[in-house]
């Protein structure tokens, strides 16, 4: 088992779609038991394989209370309700965080280590851990689902590259489905096109 380098933004391959897993064999065990050293090393709570650069739809997930990492492959959420606004943070936007909205608790089901199907209900930080995960196997990152006043008030003005987001124009910000879609990603509205400006790294320069 080995420390992976964690991608960072705007590494291309954090807004691709993972591949389903075909068959869990050694090599894609071999990915996951990587990716739990590389979420212990960097005391992460979760890490999606995107972010160690496989698009392979495996996330881990070790909550700060439990003791043993959760594997979980193809994972899907199947209902989502309510919501609540929570801080987050990306091991892949090292030294940032923001506000989100996230779902109150969800529905989740995937495949363990040994090929096992796990359903269950989550909430709290469980529920926030593979909303953000799931998220990751589809190209999305938590700063997609930031607002716009809430970017605005994050990035640093003296800087030349971040795209004016305080000067009234936000509709890139609205009406995501009504825009085309590409690299597909059916299961979310989120998933932006290749040229909407947010694939580019402004928010990078969030405080
Ligand atoms: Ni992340």
């Amino acid at each position: 088992m080995a420390v992976r380098e964690i991608l960072q933004i705007p590494h291309p391959v954090l807004r691709q779609r993972a591949r389903k897993v075909r068959a869990i064999d050694d090599d894609i065990l071999r990915i996951a038991y990587d990716m739990v050293d590389t979420m212990r090393n960097a005391s992460g709570v979760g890490l999606a394989a995107n972010q160690v650069g496989e698009l392979l739809r495996v996330i881990v997930i070790q909550l700060p209370e439990e003791e043993e990492a959760r594997i979980y492959i193809n994972p899907e959420i199947t209902l989502r309700e309510g919501e609540r606004r929570v801080e987050e943070g990306c091991l892949s936007i090292a030294g940032y965080k923001g506000m989100v909205t996230r779902s109150l608790w969800i529905r989740f089901r995937a495949l363990d280590h040994t090929s096992k199907v796990v359903k269950l209900r989550a909430e709290e930080t469980l529920s926030q851990a593979l909303e953000h995960e799931v998220d990751h196997l589809n190209g999305i990152l938590y700063t997609d689902h930031m607002e716009a006043h809430e970017k605005l008030v994050k990035v640093e003005p003296e800087d030349e590259k971040v795209p004016d987001l305080d000067e009234g124009d936000d509709s890139h910000t609205d009406n995501i489905e009504d825009q085309p879609h590409t690299s597909h990603n059916p299961e979310s509205d989120l998933w932006l096109p290749e040229d909407d400006p947010r694939n580019t790294p402004a928010t990078l320069k969030l405080k």
